[in-house]
């Protein structure tokens, strides 16, 4: 049974595949591989990562000793990460993580949730209810790779 809990100190390389497994197995199927690897390199600087994770410390899809999923919201109800691992596509997940994160928007009383949402999960966060405001056109280590800001108001 899949549980969402808080992010601990160790999960850092667990995150890890699991960004790079949703990158480079789900969002593949909107990003050319120069993009997927200028998004998600096979290695990032471990201690560099587990600083932002620490940071933005997620929320955890945990199936039995596995992550499966992460996903933040911040203060200010801006979302940095949504990740499922690409072995676990389709299974509910993510709208468990997106349960989560609309429960704490009711208890940080959060007057919106943004975030800056790739192709691929776009229709997921319609679903949703957020709406896009922008498209965006981001830089990564070189490569652009096009996103768009995605808000939703207050309905909780
Ligand atoms: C976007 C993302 C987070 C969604 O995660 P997920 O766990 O697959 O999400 P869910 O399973 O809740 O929903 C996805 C779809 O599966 C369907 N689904 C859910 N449970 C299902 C089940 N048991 N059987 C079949 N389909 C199911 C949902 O209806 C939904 O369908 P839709 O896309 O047609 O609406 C994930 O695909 C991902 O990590 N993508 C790549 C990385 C990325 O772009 N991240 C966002 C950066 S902003």
């Amino acid at each position: 049974m899949i549980q969402i809990r808080r992010f601990q100190v160790g999960d850092e390389p667990a995150l890890f595949r699991i960004y790079h497994s949703a990158i480079h197995q789900i969002a593949c199927r909107d990003y050319t591989q120069e993009q997927l690897d200028a998004w998600a390199p096979a290695a990032l600087d471990p201690v560099l990562w587990s600083a932002r994770m620490q940071g933005i410390a997620p929320f955890v899809a945990q199936d039995g000793e596995h992550a499966v999923g992460y996903a933040d919201v911040q203060t200010t109800g801006y979302i940095d990460h949504f990740f499922v691992s690409g072995c676990r596509p389709r299974q509910g997940i993510g709208a468990m993580l997106m349960r989560r994160i609309h429960e704490e928007a009711v208890v940080l009383r959060l007057p919106e949730l943004s975030s800056d949402v790739s192709r691929t999960a776009q229709p997921f966060f319609e679903r949703h209810g957020f709406e896009v405001v922008e498209q965006r056109s981001p830089v990564l280590r070189g490569v652009v790779i096009p996103n768009a800001l995605m808000r939703k108001s207050r309905d909780w």
